[in-house]
């Protein structure tokens, strides 16, 4: 009996399973009900009692070894399976995610280059600005009702502190500061006292463009005009000028391109009308010059101003403003082969 033991003890030492069916196969062989241990365990009624103290013992010990044994190759097993997953060596890199520009950016910055192809360099004012920068440089006199055009946020308290309604503000700053032949492009944000819906916001960005010099005229802006259209828009766009107001400029107008969208067929986005908006210009007003200590007897110049949102929509056909702020990845993620 002793030599049995010690037998099948050797046998379980050598035990090496190679995966979970090998192991259950042990188990049943050795610790079942009918396995050989339990076999063992019947034998020793037969055991001469002078004898039961030791084999008694040494039976229990090949019982617990076994069944430590079993326990140590299942475990052992259970973290080979663990670890296999987490150390995958064919499992290719963690990719870096790589961010995207804002669409917003992306069309700002297309903007920017196109107009600094044609030697217009970037220009920067305060977003929180005065009323002379904002209204009156720019031939808003006090009281007109011009002023109601832009819904203003006043600063508490400052009536002359307001936040910039327009990149115009920009115009008036760079004209003071300097001389002729100025040529500036204004990229920034603008605020607006208006009910947030998808088709305003309280803030929104606009980009301006000015060009002073002796002699620019009227052909100059519609050049312009003609040749950021077919840039931003394509070779196939046209354009069209209506009349129109602004305090600063005069003559003043608005900017049409053919639809992008259903290239001048008619479609909802243009209402069936095959045009759509897309910015306001015209020349700036000699009042204005003066204002800002440039003598309009000598210089001229012209001006526009557009919607960065407006001309994204445009581009991509986002059809709610809010999405613009509201940094939802799965829609910032449709500009990623933008750049
Ligand atoms: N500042 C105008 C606005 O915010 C846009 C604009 C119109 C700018 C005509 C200009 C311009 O420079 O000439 O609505």
């Amino acid at each position: 009996m002793l030599n049995k033991i010690q037998d099948i003890l050797q046998q379980v030492q050598a035990w090496a399973p190679q995966n979970a069916q090998e192991l259950e196969a042990l188990r049943i062989k050795y610790l079942s009900k009918k396995g050989e241990i339990s076999a063992l365990f019947n034998d020793f009624r037969q055991v001469p009692n002078e004898l039961k103290k030791e084999v008694g013992m040494k039976l229990n010990e090949l019982k617990n070894a076994a069944q430590d044994k079993l326990n140590e190759l299942k475990e052992a097993m259970e973290s080979k399976e663990a670890a296999d997953v987490h150390y995958d060596y064919s499992r290719s890199a963690y990719p870096v995610e790589l961010g995207t520009r804002h669409p917003l950016s992306i069309v700002r910055n297309e903007i920017i280059r196109i107009f600094e192809n044609i030697g217009f360099t970037i220009a920067e004012g305060p977003e929180i600005e005065d009323d002379w920068h904002v209204f009156s440089s720019l031939n808003f006199p006090p009281e007109h009702p011009a002023r109601d055009m832009q819904d203003t946020f006043f600063i508490e308290q400052h009536p002359d502190v307001v936040l910039r309604t327009h990149t115009s503000s920009v115009q008036s700053r760079v004209m003071e500061n300097s001389q002729p032949p100025i040529r500036i492009i204004c990229p920034g944000r603008v605020y607006r006292n208006e009910a947030i819906s998808y088709r305003a916001h309280c803030f929104f960005h606009q980009v301006e463009a000015l060009y002073v010099d002796k002699n620019v005229s009227y052909a100059d802006l519609l050049q312009t005009l003609e040749y950021f259209s077919k840039e931003m828009f394509g070779e196939q766009t046209k354009i069209r000028l209506r009349p129109s107001y602004f305090p600063f400029t005069e003559p003043s107008a608005e900017l049409d391109i053919s639809c992008n969208i259903c290239g001048g067929k008619g479609c909802p986005f243009c209402k069936n009308t095959g045009w759509v908006e897309i910015l306001g210009c015209g020349m700036v007003d000699p009042n204005v010059l003066e204002n800002c200590g440039i003598d309009s007897k000598v210089y001229s110049g012209f001006a526009l101003g557009m919607g960065v949102e407006r001309i994204t929509n445009l581009k991509y056909q986002v059809k709610d403003l809010r999405m613009f702020s509201e940094n939802d990845v799965r829609f910032l993620d449709e500009f990623k082969s933008a750049y």
